[in-house]
């Protein structure tokens, strides 16, 4: 993760980066009908905004390529929603907005962040895993998949470390 001297983190080069406006919504919405099974409705990014989770949004050429949610509790957040598009997948960008997520965690007083993840996503996992994620627990039957069968969901864990920076 490059952070400058003035706390923010690069976006990669070609990309622009800022929170979700309202107006990101039905672009954010094509992204994650074809990132999840069961993706995220307009009224949970619009409540999302509302509530004051953190949302950051990767844009290339003024459209969105990506986003994060997080909600922050008392002295630890939830890693809610993370999708990037598949033509901008595998150039740093999931790692942007994770970093970026956990830079904001740690900025609102909470020193861990928990996510849940599907047991077949090992693409998502792998990149957990470099943040500094650690699996802590599991949950049963989860998620729901094709042809009404479910799936385990592993969750993780990321703890700040004395020391050591957000990843
Ligand atoms: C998971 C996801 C967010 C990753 O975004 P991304 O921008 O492609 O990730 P990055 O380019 O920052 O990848 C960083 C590292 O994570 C790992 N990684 C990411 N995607 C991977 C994949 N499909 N397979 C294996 N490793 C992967 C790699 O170690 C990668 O580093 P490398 O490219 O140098 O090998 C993206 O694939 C996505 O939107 N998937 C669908 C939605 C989803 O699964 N969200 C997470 C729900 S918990």
């Amino acid at each position: 993760m490059k952070v400058s001297e003035h706390g923010t983190i690069a976006c990669p080069s070609g990309f622009v980066s800022r929170l979700m406006l309202r107006s990101d919504v039905p672009k954010v919405l094509e992204i994650e009908r074809e990132a999840h099974f069961t993706p995220w409705g307009e009224k949970a990014f619009l409540d999302a905004i509302e509530t004051g989770d953190v949302l950051p949004i990767v844009l290339v050429d003024k459209e969105v390529a990506g986003y994060g949610v997080l909600k922050v509790l008392w002295r630890e957040a939830e890693l809610l929603n993370l999708a990037i598009a598949k033509p901008w997948r595998r150039r740093g960008l999931g790692h942007f907005l994770v970093a970026t997520l956990l830079q904001s965690a740690l900025r609102y007083g909470a020193p861990q962040v928990f996510l849940e993840v599907r047991e077949s996503n090992t693409g998502a996992q792998a990149l957990y895993r470099q943040m500094g994620f650690e699996v802590v627990g599991s949950r049963k039957a989860y998620y729901a998949c094709p042809e009404g069968k479910r799936e385990d969901a592993w969750v993780m864990r990321w703890q700040e470390k004395r020391g050591r920076n957000a990843a």
